[in-house]
């Protein structure tokens, strides 16, 4: 249950698609610079849960608690006000323009959503305000070298990096993370580790990621997805050690 100390509480959220209940009564609680990670098999519901927070999917049901005031379930273009941000599975950026320019679409109320649209129609005076934002989100993941790049002549792994940019733009009290670590090397993983890390020093992080090496390392507590249920949460140790998370997932080799 959440409390008056929780950042952010989700309780009783169900989705469905159709016939399919993607999403079970999931409970979530985070608190102030805490990573949460959010695991379980491949359609378990991870990016579900992502996409019911940003509005983007409807909600069968679902209460929402930020610092231990009840909101109604947001829609995608409250997001920003509420202080979440999301990076979307795979990476997403607009090949044909800059890094920078991508990352100023983050800013954007739109691109909350993950229903990015050509947003780039910024005045003048806002403009200026979010270059500098822009430049800040890149340097905090270390890419404020490559603002003048096309997203398309980056290597996958510098992608990951400047998606996150964007994300943090809007300067996110809640960063929701979808696979940073997804088709990386044990190189750039390691690396992205650490920046998970360093980002969770200023904002509260809830990270799906099926390498469990980082999940194990970088989070503070876990939920276990399976079919749209949580079947296990607490700190890593005693998720680890659960058998129906063993049954359910980490037997499982994805
Ligand atoms: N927009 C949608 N319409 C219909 N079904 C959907 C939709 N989005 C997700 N689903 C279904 O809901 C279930 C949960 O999918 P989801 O993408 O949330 O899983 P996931 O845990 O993120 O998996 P993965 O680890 O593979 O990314 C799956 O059965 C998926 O096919
Ligand atoms: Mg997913």
């Amino acid at each position: 249950m959440g409390n008056s100390s929780d950042l952010l509480s989700i309780k009783n959220l169900s989705v469905s698609f159709g016939g399919l209940k993607a999403l079970s009564n999931v409970y979530l609680d985070l608190h102030i610079n805490e990573v949460v990670g959010l695991i379980g098999p491949n359609g378990a519901g991870k990016t579900t849960l992502f996409n019911a927070l940003s509005g983007i999917v409807g909600v069968d049901s679902g209460e929402l608690e930020i610092n231990g005031k009840g909101h109604k379930w947001p829609k995608a273009h409250q997001l920003i006000d509420l202080g979440i941000s999301r990076t979307l599975q795979g990476v997403g950026l607009f090949p044909e323009l800059t890094v920078l320019e991508n990352v100023m679409i983050g800013a954007t109320k739109s691109a909350k959503s993950g229903l990015i649209s050509s947003a780039l129609g910024f005045n003048g005076r806002d403009e200026k305000r979010l270059r500098e934002k822009a430049m800040t989100a890149l340097e905090r993941v270390y890419a404020s070298g490559i603002a003048d790049r096309r997203a398309d002549s980056l290597p996958y792994p510098v992608t990951k990096r400047v998606a996150i940019a964007r994300a943090l733009v809007s300067e996110p009290k809640v960063l929701l993370l979808d696979e940073p670590a997804g088709g990386l090397g044990a190189q750039d993983i390691e690396w992205m580790n650490g920046l998970i890390h360093n980002l969770a020093a200023s904002c509260s992080v809830i990270l799906v990621e099926h390498h469990m090496d980082v999940v194990m390392s970088v989070c503070d507590r876990l939920y276990v997805l399976n079919f749209g249920e949580v079947i296990s949460s607490g700190n890593v140790e005693t998720v680890r050690n659960d058998p129906a998370v063993i049954a359910a997932y980490l037997g499982v080799n994805n």
